[in-house]
């Protein structure tokens, strides 16, 4: 049996489990009224009908026959940028809630940012809250009198976006962390870095901060887990959240990959753990991975530790290259897989209609705030 094969099992696997759980949740397109052979062909259709007026936008990690209808494909960063310069008035945006809520922040009014399936989110972005983050804020601010930036993650909500617009801080993504983290620290004394402990922690060491001047806030404990010492004594708070696809890959799997094949280069992304980043030939964002491979001569062997809707596109993209998961399980990011072609097919139908779904709104007092932060990133050269 081929790993395709075998992937495409273990995906409708898990697709079945997250509808039995979301058991409430019936596909607008049912498989008795259009089969998935269907959906496609109706899609084909459906956007070239509507090519005026709709523009897809695809992240990397969504599936082959979502990413085949994108107009745009990138990372978060790419587009974010992208979103910027668009102007038909429906964009649908295959990718998770927070994209979507960035999107149209960074679009005119006018247009609609459509999200095909709701319950596509972030297991990361979910892992930090306001109200958490005005609290530990609070904390901070009695424990230390040393000028705190925060930095979010881009992979966060509208509101959490809002705060650290209102306190001098900024947004990043993993292409552009580094940049960031260091325009903040000339910014203030303290970083506060949230949701990912992982990214924050792997850009920070990578810039030379030791990892003894990084303390990590759980908000799950009482003040963090942290006293006011600590507090005080840090460079960085990093935030305790985490991607659960990305902490998947092990330090384990980057040992027996190399022994394995001591030629081979293991290239994993920042939302993975310290020790696997450590471990690892080389690693960065989702973008900076594709440009490593796209350039390495033919021949050249890669594993890579991201999501596998990209290794696998990746693997047949390059077929003059060997391409392969760090990680023996299919490490899929299940909220990104939620947006399926026929979601897809949904969203486009109902905006021929003229009563277009799954409208993504930012209320306008939080994108007024979370747009200082994102264009204040934009900005940062
Ligand atoms: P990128 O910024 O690399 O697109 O990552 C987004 C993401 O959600 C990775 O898990
Ligand atoms: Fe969120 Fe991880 Fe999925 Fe990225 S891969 S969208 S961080 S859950």
């Amino acid at each position: 049996m081929s790993d395709l094969f075998e992937t495409k099992n273990q995906q409708k696997k898990q697709q079945q489990q997250d509808d039995e759980i979301n058991g409430s949740h019936k596909p607008i397109i049912s498989e008795e009224e259009l089969s998935d052979t269907d959906v496609l062909i109706e899609l084909k259709k459906i956007k070239e009908e509507l090519k005026d007026q709709v523009v897809v936008l695809g992240h990397h990690y969504q599936q082959d026959d979502v990413i085949r209808f994108a107009d745009i494909t990138g990372d978060s960063l790419q587009l974010a940028k992208e979103a910027a310069n668009l102007d038909r008035p429906y964009i649908i945006f295959c990718g998770v809630h927070f994209m979507a809520e960035t999107t149209d922040m960074l679009t005119k009014s006018h247009q609609k940012v459509i999200l095909p399936d709701l319950r596509a989110g972030c297991s990361m972005a979910d892992m930090a809250k306001r109200s958490e983050i005005d609290k530990a804020w609070a904390f901070m601010q009695k424990s230390t009198e040393a000028k705190i930036i925060p930095v979010t993650y881009i992979n966060c909500a509208a509101t959490l976006k809002a705060f650290v617009g209102d306190n001098d801080g900024s947004i990043c993504t993993s292409s552009n962390a580094e940049k960031i983290i260091r325009w903040a620290l000339t910014q203030g004394e303290k970083l506060l870095f949230f949701p990912d402990q992982h990214l924050g922690r792997n850009t920070c060491f990578k810039m030379g901060i030791p990892i003894s001047d990084m303390v990590v806030y759980n908000p799950n404990m009482l003040n963090g887990g942290l006293t006011s010492e600590q507090i005080d004594n840090a460079k960085v708070i990093l935030w305790y959240g985490f991607c659960s696809v990305h902490q998947g890959f092990t330090l384990d799997q980057v040992h027996a990959t190399k022994k394995r094949d001591p030629e081979i280069t293991v290239i994993v992304h920042p939302e993975c753990n310290f020790e696997v980043t450590q471990a690892a030939d080389d690693y960065g964002s989702t973008s900076y991975i594709i440009d490593q491979i796209a350039k390495a001569p033919a021949g050249a062997k890669f594993a890579i530790g991201t999501e596998i809707n990209l290794v696998n596109r990746l693997a047949r993209e390059f077929p003059d290259k060997k391409i392969m998961s760090l990680s023996p399980y299919q490490c899929l990011c299940t909220t990104m897989y939620r947006v399926r072609p026929r979601w897809l097919l949904a969203s486009f139908r109902a905006i021929k209609d003229n009563k277009p779904i799954n409208i993504i709104t930012v209320p306008e007092d939080i994108a007024r705030s979370s747009l200082k932060a994102l264009n204040r990133m934009l900005d940062i050269k």
